[in-house]
Order: structure tokens, then C-alpha cells, then sequence
């Protein structure tokens, strides 16, 4: 029991105990930032959903809230499932969600905030001439869910997109609203991929390709491009790609259909879902939540009394030296719980060298480091001791690849955790040295490679380097080629996670 103890985090958000899955509806109101999310008040498993609310100043120090959401009407009697955030040019805010009816039929609901000068936006009103969208004829009752943040049209009129499928091609309906009371089924949908499945949580907005800030949501034109995100359901995995939305037919085109969503790119490689980004009207930036789900089994949840966290909120930008991809980086308030901090520069590694760093406790912990490889020993043969997606290779072309790795296969002694490795190739730019980012917190490792290029979160389940016994080792498994490494490393303080009610603000 110490042993699930010490796995829960300490700077990650979660709620008090019990189950959490996706972010819903995140946003910025009077100084506060908010954050819902999939809640069952009951259990350490999914189920009842409800909306927890939580609000921060820093986005990560939280207070937490009374529920935002029940499940106490027909039209989400079997959940208050996930919906997004829209603020109006005159500050309404308009919140959009799935509703499970009383007859499993998945619906589209609206509710808002019941006086919107509270800056805790503690109650909240659902319409009471829910729902305000039904399946649509073609759509399976139970395959129509999770609508995105609205944008305005060249025409004045909002759109939103709802992820749904067809047999096994995955696709996004479009519609229309003036009113988000009633709404209009466009007959062209935003996209479709094929074999994709069934598109949970789908996610879409403009990122500058010149300028460094983000963009709120309805931002078009040249130097724009469009992220459209999904969620697929049957591989539970987050899948985006870049590509060009064109407002008149409300059509997105991406970049590279080779890489379309749900073949391409994943925004993470390791165990991460149903993201979701808002627009921060404050600091001018698109911020990136997502679910960070278990990978040890129900029965241990239950034991531990929660299961899932959400990761660090996530700037995302467009990769203007690449071109191919978003760069996903920690909010710079991160670094606000960074405390003494231990650095090591240019230590060379040898083949099959292990150098312990002398860090005291590597339970909660913020890592940066680079590597620099000898290139003339680096050509021709390349190699890594992992299988899965992870020894690099040179292509029929010569070109090179970097791959980017999380080997959990020593990471507990445990029998019913996760202990894959996860990976995949990242784009190292001549001139560039290889470049990494790592947040531990007890049992998430988020890591960031090249700036934020690929990206893997994992979930660990030590059972013997807890407290004392978790230590970080810097080593080079190569049999043949050395490795200059640069380390600094920050112990992380432990966010503020205030139960309801608070004293004050
Ligand atoms: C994604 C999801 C959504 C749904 C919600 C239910 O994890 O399945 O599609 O709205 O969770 O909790």
C-alpha cells in the first residue's frame, strides 16, 4: 500500500479520488482559467459520468468546484459526456455537449453559465428545450458524439464539427448555427479517412504558420493552416494532421495524405487520449489538455481509490522549421514548481556506460537534456536495444532516422501493468543536436523530444524504486558508438490541489 500511495502524483491535476477520463470544455473567464472533465463520483471505473469542475490562476495550482454537470435528465440520464467551450464576441459563453439519453441515444445539448459575472461560474443552466441535435439519417444512434468549440464562418454563421463514422470510415459532420439553439446539417462533412473508425473528441483550429502566438478559434486566411485532431476509438489513440480549411465549402484538405488523421501522426505516442485545445485569450496562446488514462488493471484502481490524471497543459505551435508537424511544449507555469536543480555538462558516454546522477529522490522531477553523437562513427550501422519501432535505420535513400523511445519493460515488477515500449521516429535537423524533455511525477513520465516534435507519455508502476530507491541514470547502450550528454534536472515542487470549499481566494 505504500507502493500505491507513492504512485499518485503530485503536480499532475486530478480530482480527490475516483475515476476521471476526457477534459471538457476548457477556458479562460475573469482571470480564472476552468477546467470540467468526465467524473464518476462513485467509483474508480467508468461510469455515472458527471462534470467535475476544478479552476486555477496558473493552470497548476487548482481549487476544486461542486460538480458543473449531472446526469439528472432524460437526455443524459446515462451521462453527461464530453462537450467544448465557445465564448461569443459579447462574452457569453455557450458550453456544448454529448448527452447519453435514457435510451442509450447519443445527443448533442446546451447549457451555460447561470450569471455569467461569476468568476467561478459555480452553476450552471442546461437549456430546457434539450437536446438541440439528434443523430442525423445515416448517423448510428450511438455513434455521434463530442462536439468541438464553434468558429465563425465567412458568412457570420457559426460551425462546429462532430466526429461519427460510417461501416469503417471515420468522419466529421458539419453544421451550422446562429443561435446554437437550432442548427443546420451541412450535406459535405469536414473530412473522412477510411478505416479509421469511429472519430471520438475531435479537435479543430488554426495555427499560424509565421507568427509564434496561437490563434482563438475562428481564425482563417493566408498563413493559417488547420489541426484536425480525432480520437479513434478503436485504437485509443490521439491521430492529427495539418492541413488547409477552406471556409466557403467547409472543407479541410490535409497537407499530406499519406499522413491524413488516423494514419499519420499521433500527437502522443505513449498512453493519451481524447485531448482537447482552447484558445487563451490571456497570454494569446492555444493550450493543449489531455486524458492521461491507467495502464495497471481495474482491480488495483480500485485499491489506489482513482484512476487518470490529465497532463501538463500544452502549448501548441506549427513547426516552422520543419513544416510537417505541431510542436507540443509545457506551459511555461510549470516551472514555477521547479526547485534546486542539479546540471552536468558534456559528460561522454561510452559504449555501455551508466552514469548515476546525483539526485536525491526522482519522484517528481523536470528534465532537460541533449546528446551529441560522434557523426563519423554514426554512419552506417545504428543501434538501440529496443524492438518496438525503436532501432534506427538508414533508408534506401541513405537518410537516416531518429526514433524516439519509452522502455517501460523494467519499469515494475508488477504483473498486470503496461510494460511496452512506445515510440516513434522524430525529425532531427542538420545542425541540431538531439534534445529532450522529461516530466516525472510518481507514475507519468511526459517526454518531449526535439522541442516538442514527438512526444510520449507513459504510466509507471514502480515497486521498488519508490522513495528513496528512484534514481536517474544517464546510459548508452550502444555497443560502438560514444555520446556526449548535457543533463539539468530540477526537483518539482508539488502543486496546490484545494478540496471544496476554500477559505478564499
Ligand atoms: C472519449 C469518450 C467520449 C465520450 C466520453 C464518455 O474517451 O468515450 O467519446 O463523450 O468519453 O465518458
Amino acid at each position: 500500500n505504500d507502493m500505491l500511495s507513492w504512485q499518485r502524483t503530485s503536480f499532475h491535476f486530478q480530482p480527490q479520488e475516483n475515476w476521471m477520463n476526457d477534459p471538457n470544455g476548457p477556458l479562460f473567464h475573469m482571470g480564472w482559467y476552468h477546467l470540467f472533465y468526465q467524473y464518476n463520483p462513485d467509483s474508480a471505473i467508468w461510469g455515472n459520468i458527471t462534470w467535475g469542475h476544478a479552476i486555477s490562476r496558473d493552470l497548476i495550482n487548482w481549487l476544486h468546484l461542486p460538480f458543473a454537470m449531472q446526469p439528472d435528465q432524460w437526455y443524459d440520464i446515462n451521462g453527461v459526456w464530453t462537450g467544448s467551450a465557445t465564448i461569443l464576441p459579447d462574452g457569453k459563453i455557450v458550453m456544448l455537449y454529448t448527452g447519453d439519453t435514457d435510451d442509450l441515444v447519443q445527443v448533442q445539448n446546451l447549457a451555460y453559465p447561470a450569471n455569467l459575472s461569476d468568476p467561478l461560474l459555480l452553476n450552471w443552466i442546461k437549456y430546457p428545450d434539450n437536446p438541440v441535435m439528434f443523430p442525423p439519417p445515416g448517423i448510428g444512434s450511438t455513434d455521434f458524439r463530442d462536439p468541438t468549440t464553434a468558429w465563425i464562418g465567412p458568412d457570420g454563421k457559426w460551425r462546429l464539427t462532430i466526429g461519427s463514422k460510417v461501416n469503417k470510415t471515420g468522419i466529421s459532420l458539419m453544421y451550422r448555427t446562429t443561435d446554437f439553439i437550432s442548427y443546420e446539417l451541412l450535406d459535405e462533412i469536414l473530412h473522412a479517412v477510411p478505416g479509421t473508425g469511429m472519430w471520438e473528441c475531435v479537435d479543430f483550429y488554426p495555427v499560424s504558420v509565421t507568427e509564434a502566438n496561437g490563434l482563438d478559434t475562428s481564425v482563417n486566411g493566408p498563413g493559417v493552416k488547420h489541426v484536425l485532431k480525432s480520437s479513434l476509438d478503436d485504437d485509443k489513440h490521439d491521430y492529427y494532421a495539418l492541413g488547409t480549411y477552406d471556409p466557403i465549402k467547409d472543407k479541410w484538405t490535409p497537407d499530406n495524405p499519406e499522413l491524413d488523421v488516423g494514419i499519420g501522426l499521433r500527437l502522443d505516442y505513449g498512453k493519451y487520449y481524447a485531448s482537447k485545445t482552447f484558445y487563451d485569450q490571456d497570454k494569446k496562446r492555444r493550450l493543449l489538455w489531455g486524458w492521461i488514462g491507467e495502464t495497471d488493471s481495474e482491480t488495483t484502481d480500485l485499491l489506489k481509490g482513482w484512476a487518470s490524471v490529465q497532463s501538463i497543459p500544452r502549448t501548441v505551435v506549427f513547426d516552422k522549421k520543419t513544416g510537417t508537424n505541431i510542436l507540443q511544449w509545457p506551459i511555461k507555469e510549470v516551472e514555477s514548481l521547479r526547485s534546486g536543480s542539479y546540471e552536468i555538462d558534456d559528460v561522454e558516454l561510452k559504449p555501455g556506460s551508466l552514469v548515476p546522477l546525483k539526485i536525491s529522490s526522482a519522484a517528481q522531477l523536470d528534465i532537460v537534456a541533449s546528446f551529441e553523437v560522434d557523426e563519423e562513427a554514426f554512419k552506417g550501422t545504428f543501434e538501440a536495444d529496443a524492438s518496438y519501432n525503436c532501432t534506427a535505420s538508414t533508408g534506401v535513400d541513405g537518410s537516416s532516422k531518429t526514433y524516439f523511445c519509452a522502455d517501460q519493460s523494467r519499469s515494475s515488477t508488477a504483473s498486470d501493468v503496461g510494460k511496452g515500449v512506445y515510440g516513434s521516429d522524430v525529425p532531427v535537423l542538420h545542425g541540431e543536436k538531439l534534445s529532450m524533455r522529461l516530466l516525472v511525477d510518481h507514475s507519468i513520465v511526459e517526454s518531449f523530444a526535439q522541442g516538442g516534435r514527438t512526444v510520449i507519455t507513459s504510466r509507471v508502476y514502480p515497486t521498488r524504486a519508490i522513495y528513496s530507491a528512484a534514481r536517474v541514470f544517464l546510459f548508452n547502450n550502444a555497443t560502438g558508438v560514444s555520446v556526449t550528454a548535457s543533463v539539468k534536472a530540477w526537483q518539482m515542487a508539488s502543486a496546490n490541489l484545494k478540496p471544496f470549499p476554500f477559505d478564499q481566494l
